[in-house]
């Protein structure tokens, strides 16, 4: 079986046997798929940033499952091996709630068919990441509702195509925004330290023949004041049930500098990406990344004296934000009154 709907960038394909993973750690210079059998495998991908965005990890995470079943099912014990292969894609990134999302899907799948796991889980994994693609592109409608006519936004890091099923949530906003011809410029952070957005959503909304404009993430200030942004458009990683959300490091900051200039902020994402067990984002467990990964290559000696501070998240207080977007409908001024009206 393959994915279901076809997009000019794929993050993950699905073999029936294999997951293909787009080793977004070479991009744009180099477009090569890693092929994976087992959930060892998926984890490294996952925990070394070949894929990456909360909803690709939830959607590998899955795929991950099906290929341990697929590896252990039915040897004597499969089932304690198929867990330990859960716990270990469960440790291998911490904030992006899609992951323990994803994974206690397929576990209740896995508890309530003991006797037929193969063809329901992977058929699970599938629904997954069929179900995210069209979760994006009902987000994509309607964040660009509620922007309507404006001609100029600024996204960070990289909620696309390449961090989700397809299409993207930030970056699917901007697509149906693009689509119905009003906007003019889409403006993208470099997003240090890892340039997801220099890398990765400048290259994606090019494949897809949208313009961008790439700006070193401490223009940002500067390109508010000026007044060319409307919106801040942003994917997330959590969000607690009073509206507060983990994001790429940096958007609290935007969020900060939207309100000083009267940018407005949209966060957009699927409804996997709710914690509704979290009061607020206090809890969120933000990911430390090696050091290594900001260092440069002089002050990596063991008697350097220059370490380096490396979250990846940050959390952008509810009432920073102006809307928050998912399938399932729209919560404005999510500062008033949290997001629970969108709990299943
Ligand atoms: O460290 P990354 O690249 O996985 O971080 C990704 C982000 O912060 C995205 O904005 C978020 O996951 C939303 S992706 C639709």
């Amino acid at each position: 079986m393959s994915n279901p709907k076809q997009l000019s960038v794929q993050a993950l394909q699905w073999s029936g046997h294999s997951l293909k993973v787009l080793d977004q750690r070479l991009l744009p210079e180099q477009i090569r798929y890693d092929e994976y059998q087992d959930a060892a495998g998926v984890t490294e991908a996952i925990a070394s940033m070949r894929v990456r965005g909360a909803p690709a990890i939830g959607i590998a995470a899955a795929y991950g499952v099906v290929l341990s079943v697929q590896q252990h099912y039915p040897n004597s014990d499969w089932q304690t091996a198929v867990n330990q292969d859960i716990e270990q894609l469960a440790a291998s990134r911490p904030t992006a709630v899609n992951l323990f999302w994803a994974l206690d899907k397929m576990r209740a799948a896995l508890a309530s068919n003991p006797a037929e796991p193969l063809t329901v889980l992977e058929q699970l994994a599938i629904q997954i990441h069929a179900d995210d693609t069209a979760a994006n592109h009902a987000m994509g409608e309607r964040g660009a509702d509620v922007i309507g006519d404006a001609k100029a936004v600024l996204t960070h890091c990289n909620a696309g195509a390449l961090a989700t099923g397809g299409y993207g949530t930030a970056l699917g906003v901007i697509r149906s925004l693009h689509k119905r011809g009003k906007l003019e410029n889409v403006y993208a952070d470099e997003t240090r330290p890892w340039l997801q957005g220099a890398r990765l959503t400048v290259w994606e909304l090019a494949q897809d023949g949208i313009p961008a404009t790439l700006i070193a993430d401490s223009a940002a200030a500067w390109l508010m004041k000026s007044g060319k942004v409307d919106w801040i458009i942003v994917g997330a990683d959590r969000i607690a049930a009073n509206g507060d959300v983990a994001n790429k490091i940096g958007t609290y900051s935007l969020a900060v500098l939207a309100k000083q200039h009267g940018v407005k902020v949209m966060v957009a994402a699927p409804s996997s990406t709710f914690d509704f067990s979290m009061e607020n984002g206090d809890a969120i467990e933000i990911e430390q990344r090696n050091p290594k990964e900001l260092l440069p290559e002089c002050y990596l000696q063991a008697d350097s004296l220059v370490n380096a501070w490396n979250p990846v998240f940050d959390v952008t207080p509810a009432e920073l934000i102006t809307a928050i977007v998912t399938e399932r409908g729209v919560v404005l001024n999510p500062g008033q009154h949290g997001v629970r009206s969108l709990m299943p």
